[in-house]
């Protein structure tokens, strides 16, 4: 016996089921013709050259025109370098790419929270009006070890 399905009903099912169509398409299109990719990630870059040369091969501070940059490599299952000073007052930009696998970069208590993909470069910059520690965690799940994954960002007395 078939299941009676009144018509106003079925109407519904097929406009919803066409609106899931429309966005899923609309999603693959998007990233497919648009190559889009989050935000955070400015620039491709090739995975396995990461660590060979290059400003992700000998991470750490540098400044440039009065910038404070911070390259990094995020790898299971460590952030190079794990420890970080930067000035107070100061906008710094960090820059970070993994030669691995998926991680996650996050400035615990502050908005910095970036997805560090193989293959991209992601950036955020912030700026910490005073002087502290803070804890950084990999908030993407990257292996047997994942739960140690963690640095720390020291803001220093501008001098
Ligand atoms: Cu790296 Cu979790």
């Amino acid at each position: 016996m078939a299941v009676h399905i009144d018509r106003y009903e079925r109407y519904w099912m097929w406009a919803s089921t066409g609106i899931l169509v429309l966005f899923l398409a609309a999603i693959v299109l998007t990233a497919a013709v648009g190559s889009a990719h989050p935000p955070s990630h400015v620039e491709t870059i090739d995975p396995e050259q990461v660590g060979v040369h290059g400003e992700f091969a000998s991470p750490g501070v540098s400044t440039a025109d009065g910038r404070v940059i911070v390259s990094l490599r995020a790898e299971m299952y460590v952030f190079r370098p794990e420890v970080i000073r930067v000035p107070a007052g100061t906008p710094v930009t960090f820059r970070i790419t993994s030669p691995d696998v998926l991680h996650g970069f996050q400035i615990v208590g502050t908005n910095v929270n970036l997805t560090v993909a193989p293959g991209y470069v992601s950036e955020a910059t912030a700026t910490f009006p005073r002087p502290g520690e803070y804890l950084i965690v990999c908030n993407e799940y990257c292996g047997l070890a994942h739960h140690l994954m963690q640095g720390k960002l020291i803001i220093e007395a501008p001098r």
